[in-house]
């Protein structure tokens, strides 16, 4: 549908027009250095079709979007056997919460809270020999960008004042759920969300997600169909925190967020939706990245609904 192109352009232009609310993430000190105003979007459909807006094609950090691919990347090699180690349940809690760990035994209550994705890296660290090479290459393979990469400089800010991933990982470990090194973990799960990439890029890497597990030229099969649709109930049920209700009733699209301001959406078979808009609200979500897309999924009428 080439009235893509200029829906999410009259979109963008609307939001430019309107306030933004919400604060930079700032817990993670070299975040705040970013433009709190830069908004751009990308939109890639199943037919090979993509389209831009605004600062579409600038990187930003990913931060917990790379958890759906840490996820991706363990479920493709262990199965069902990954659910002995974290559930799929929304927690209704805040992403880096240490709160419900003790009651329910080290076992995460799904795998995009900071918890579940330190217990995905430590089962990485298994499954692979060189987890952060991997990553890297799905994502240089997806994208044909060779220059994507970890940023050191995030990471080592992340690493510095990660305070509650600190206790996280302690506390996992301590309950039996962590098997490496507990700092070894943490590093691994802090570099993987450092990576930087943009608008573009995103849509096209979660192209995964509305294309049955694969990339559009076959080249890179990540998941089978029947893990596919698990990974988009997952992101449906679990990928905004305690605001994933709220995102399924406006938005009506798998998705997943990251304190980087960046949202990326799905339509299985149709299309993946990347937005960046740096000031988060007050759940750690981009506040102009839901506002564009609960618009886009009202006026163009397509959500999973
Ligand atoms: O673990 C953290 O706190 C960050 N590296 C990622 C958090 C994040 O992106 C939460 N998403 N909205």
């Amino acid at each position: 549908m080439s009235d893509y192109q200029k829906i999410i352009e009259h979109i963008h232009d609307d939001l430019l027009r309107r306030k933004s609310y919400g604060e930079v993430a700032s817990y993670i000190p070299e975040l705040a250095h970013v433009d709190a105003e830069k908004l751009g979007v990308s939109l890639a459909t199943v037919n090979g079709d993509y389209f831009g807006v605004g600062d579409w094609q600038d990187q930003f950090s990913i931060q917990s979007i790379v958890k759906v691919l840490l996820l991706s990347m363990a479920y493709t090699k262990l199965g069902g056997q990954l659910w002995q180690r974290v559930g799929v349940e929304p927690s209704g809690t805040p992403f880096n919460s240490l709160g419900t760990l003790e009651h329910d035994k080290g076992i995460p209550r799904n795998p995009f809270s900071n918890a579940g994705a330190l217990v995905i890296s430590d089962i990485l660290l298994d499954l692979y020999d060189d987890p952060r090479q991997a990553m890297l290459d799905l994502l240089k393979n997806i994208t044909g960008d060779k220059s994507i990469g970890f940023d050191p400089i995030i990471a080592a800010s992340e690493k510095a004042h990660g305070y509650r991933n600190v206790a996280l990982v302690n506390f996992l470990k301590s309950l039996g759920n962590i098997n490496n090194d507990e700092e070894v973990v943490f590093n691994l799960y802090l570099d993987c969300c450092s990576i930087s990439m943009n608008c573009l890029q995103l849509a096209r890497t979660f192209m995964l997600f509305a294309n049955h597990g694969q990339t559009l030229d076959g080249k890179t099969h990540l998941l089978n169909p029947s893990q596919t649709k698990r990974m988009n109930a997952i992101m449906l049920t679990c990928g905004f925190y305690d605001e994933a209700g709220d995102f399924a009733y406006k938005v009506g699209l798998p998705g997943k967020s990251g304190v980087g301001g960046g949202i990326v959406a799905v339509l299985p078979q149709h299309f993946s939706v990347a937005v960046w808009s740096p000031r988060l609200n007050e759940k750690g979500n981009s506040y102009r990245g839901l506002k564009f897309l609960e618009q886009f999924t009202t006026e163009t009428e397509q959500s999973i609904f």
